[in-house]
């Protein structure tokens, strides 16, 4: 195809052909035989918004009895709800590199979700990958890396799904800024096309969805824009070719909210449930599916058999989940409602014929209590999500007296604490949705923000905290006046710690000129500015200062980053309601800091390369923004240009020191692949062969390509399982290193496994491939002196790269793969071979 298109595949493969969810599918097609017409139409469609209680609702099919279904974001925590945790943000959890946690908050969030009647959760969120630095909802994803990105979503979806709620990976895919996102939002005919070559979507913005796939997701989230010039949700290649016959989704794939731009194409296409189901605008009540998918399937323009693959989709998935088991998924429906906080409201409040008022918010308290709080593993993974990226003089930690009792100090201990990032503010409710930037920032805005329950702020913790015979701290809560006219206060301080942030968010909200995307990678509110006159004026100019960043990713610290007073700097991402608990814990060194960036901290917006700027002024009817970087987005982008970035990705300190020794590579099956597997065809409904008229159909509404095509599509030779040929996920290599705690605390090492090309031979010489690609990252506790093998598993997708002529995942065979593993993506300490 060219470049730029999208070429069409038809018919859309029908689920149930991986064992895994063959029994669900046998329950399902039991079920889904049983429904009327209007039944199944039901379920696939939402009822409109604010029609039922949850952000996305479906009809149910009564006669069967299958319920209608709630569907509620994520993934930050359980949005418009109450009584429930905000967890730290997706950003904050890749930066902690562990996978404990990020199965763990998955389940948390997963049980908050199945306590308060939520079937499907909006979430975790991978698309953004952070192609652009500044773009609007890179916070909700965990970084700028697919590999990262891929771990941290199928560990998160275990928990959630574990828990019986079947978790939506999104959005997919090339969602990569706000502007433009959609046509409504920005007065455009129409949406934005990403465009992004074959072997960019499967190694970059695909990859973490394969991950999500492999591990069972019961949903997919198609994005609002075009991929390739056809909408993503109605783009044939994307859902039937690459989703669901390659990396073969068992699940149902739902529409982000009003992508759906078509009716019939985008069933033929692969979409499966239309969200909220109101048609092409908010709350039009004029379904492009409802009672026109009814019509479209009656006038035979929609086959039956694509009607009964979308329902039973989504049963399977429910059944997948273990939903109909009432002693475990209660079976009473939501229990609060999004659009009220009230406890009596309507059920349907979009709707003027509803008048009467019914219990709609019990209040489940579903936080957890006694070792289950949720708050403790909200407030691990803030803590462990917590980056430090300098401690010069090891400055840090504090101890509860000030100084740490191994340096000289004067009686009475001076810490000043600057910054309206400090404070409580006007609270962390304060605007809907999250979308303004006051008092101390613990999330981006939007959609995958939530209502707090309570946010612990640094301010108050860290005064709680210290030892108050010894210390005396002075409060500045605020950016301004600038220091400069106070200098009185910063005089005598001996530590000054100063807040300073940056936010973003969906575009659906603007906030000072921030339509989502963040116009530059500046800190906000002359952040700038209050660290250099903090710095300057601390101790009369002998003081040490800490800063203490909140953002929604990178920014630029290269203003003030080697100034001579700034002797620490934490980058804490989006820490959730524990904030000041985890600052605290980090400053005085209760617990030892091991997270690491999931981003690279550049110098300037421009180090990250052209394609890293947003689109903020529309270039066409239909903006194009051509992926024509590839594979070179963040690191790989520094690596291939020799750019020396301020902190590198991968990049945090520690209170203590690592030794990285004897790495050990064994490779375990050889470069040769295996082919891929029979895919099982229940034929459950005898749906699976369309006929000739369907076919034509298809390719008569495929508004991307006029050419033309009488066959069904061959299988994916990278197909056949859950997550795409089973053989890619079997282990080939595996490597390992000692690792050895040789300073003075205990502490958590995140190892980090690179791979490249360099050596590689033959055919595969000429095969462009960054530098490095991380391949592998586990996290280990070491006590002083003591030493750990930790080992990385390698499989074969993870060696591979994505050939485009032969439509499959090549490992190269002639030569050696270089692995490399070390401490952060520069800072690489041993060297094997595969
Ligand atoms: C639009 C957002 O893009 C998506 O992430 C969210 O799940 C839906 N709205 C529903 O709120």
């Amino acid at each position: 195809p060219l470049e730029g298109q999208s070429p069409p595949w038809y018919p859309s493969p029908a689920g149930g052909t991986v064992p895994q969810w063959s029994e669900s599918y046998k329950k399902a097609a039991e079920l889904v035989k049983a429904m009327s017409l209007p039944e199944k139409v039901n379920i696939t469609t939402g009822t409109g918004w604010q029609m039922g209680l949850a952000v996305g609702n479906s009809g149910p099919a009564i006669h069967v009895g299958f319920p209608g279904l709630s569907y509620q974001d994520g993934p930050l925590g359980l949005r418009f709800a109450d009584n429930a945790t905000a967890f730290p943000a997706g950003i904050t959890v890749g930066a902690t590199w562990d996978k404990e946690l990020m199965y763990e908050r998955g389940k948390a969030h997963g049980n908050e979700a199945r306590l308060k009647g939520v079937n499907v959760l909006l979430g975790p969120c991978v698309g953004p990958l952070g192609r652009m630095p500044a773009g609007g909802r890179n916070w909700e994803g965990f970084g700028s890396d697919p590999y990262l990105q891929g771990v941290a979503a199928a560990e998160t979806i275990k928990g959630i799904q574990e828990e019986g709620v079947i978790a939506t990976i999104k959005h997919f895919v090339g969602n990569e800024q706000e502007h433009f996102r959609q046509s409504w939002e920005w007065g455009l005919p129409n949406a934005m096309s990403s465009n992004i070559d074959d072997r960019t979507l499967h190694e970059m913005y695909g990859w973490p969805f394969g991950d999500s796939v492999k591990a069972g997701v019961g949903s997919v989230m198609c994005s609002y824009q075009m991929v390739n010039n056809s909408y993503s949700c109605g783009n044939s290649k994307l859902l039937n070719g690459y989703l669901k016959d390659e990396l073969g989704f068992q699940g149902f794939v739902q529409s982000d909210w009003l992508a759906q731009r078509s009716g019939v194409a985008s069933g033929l296409a692969g979409l499966d449930v239309s969200m909220p189901g109101d048609g092409l605008t908010w709350a039009a009540g004029k379904s492009l599916w409802g009672p026109e998918l009814t019509k479209a399937v009656l006038n035979g323009s929609l086959p039956v058999s694509r009607l009964n693959d979308m329902v039973t989709r989504v049963v399977a998935a429910w059944y997948q989940m273990g939903q109909d088991d009432k002693s475990k998924f209660g079976g009473e429906g939501i229990n609060f409602s999004s659009w009220t906080n009230d406890e009596m409201g309507f059920i349907n409040a979009g709707s003027p014929d509803d008048k009467e008022k019914t219990l709609v918010n019990k209040f489940v308290d579903v936080q957890g209590t006694g070792d289950d709080a949720h708050s403790i593993i909200a407030r691990k993974v803030a803590t462990e999500g917590t980056v430090l990226v300098k401690n010069e003089g090891d400055i840090l930690p504090l101890s509860v007296d000030g100084w740490p009792a191994d340096q000289p100090h004067n009686l009475i201990f001076r810490i000043g604490i600057f910054g309206e990032d400090a404070a409580e503010g006007k609270g962390p409710n304060a605007c809907d949705d999250r979308a303004c930037n006051q008092g101390t920032l613990a999330s981006g805005w939007g959609s995958g923000a939530v209502e707090f329950p309570y946010l612990v702020n640094p301010m108050a913790a860290l005064k709680e905290a210290f030892n108050k015979d010894r210390v005396y701290v002075t409060e500045f809560p605020t950016n301004s006046p600038p220091m400069k006219q106070a200098p009185a206060v910063l005089n005598d301080q001996d530590v000054c710690i100063v807040f300073v942030n940056s936010d973003s968010g969906e575009g659906y909200k603007s906030w000072e000129g921030i339509n989502g995307d963040r116009n530059d990678l500046n800190l906000q509110k002359d952040g700038d500015l209050l660290v250099k006159q903090v710095a300057d004026g601390c101790g009369a100019g002998n003081g040490n200062t800490v800063v203490v960043v909140h953002s929604v990713g990178p920014v630029i610290l290269d203003k003030w980053i080697n100034h001579p007073g700034v002797k620490a700097v934490i980058m804490a991402n989006l820490p959730g309601q524990e904030s000041g608990n985890a600052i605290r814990d980090i400053l005085l060194g209760t617990v030892n800091p091991s997270g690491k960036l999931p981003y690279t901290l550049g110098r300037s917006l421009d180090d990250y390369g052209p394609g890293a700027q947003v689109l903020y002024y529309a270039n066409g009817v239909v903006p194009q923004q051509n992926f024509s970087e590839g594979l070179y987005i963040d690191y790989r982008h520094f690596d291939k240009f020799g750019i020396d970035p301020t902190f590198e990705f991968g990049f945090g300190l520690s209170y203590t020191t690592f030794e990285y020794s004897n790495i050990n590579v064994a490779a375990l099956l050889p470069k040769s692949p295996l082919p891929a597997p029979e895919r099982l065809a229940l034929h459950l409904h005898n749906w699976t062969t369309p006929s000739p008229t369907q076919v034509q159909r298809c390719f008569l509404v495929d508004s991307a390509s006029s050419r033309s095509y009488d066959e069904v599509q061959p299988r994916s030779e990278a197909g056949g399982d859950e997550g795409g040929n089973s053989d890619l996920w079997n282990i080939y290599a595996s490597v390992s290193v000692d690792i050895k705690n040789t300073g003075k605390v205990a502490g958590k090492e995140v190892a980090q496994l690179y791979i490249n090309y360099a050596d590689v031979e033959g055919d595969a010489l000429n095969v462009d491939y960054p530098v490095k690609v991380l391949r592998g990252f586990e996290k280990v506790f070491l006590e002083v002196d003591e030493t750990k093998a930790v080992q990385f598993n390698l499989t074969r997708r993870d060696l591979s790269y994505w050939c485009v002529k032969k439509q499959n995942w090549v490992i190269p065979d002639q030569g050696r793969i270089t692995i490399r593993v070390g401490a952060s993506s520069r800072d690489l300490k041993l060297t094997g071979w595969y």
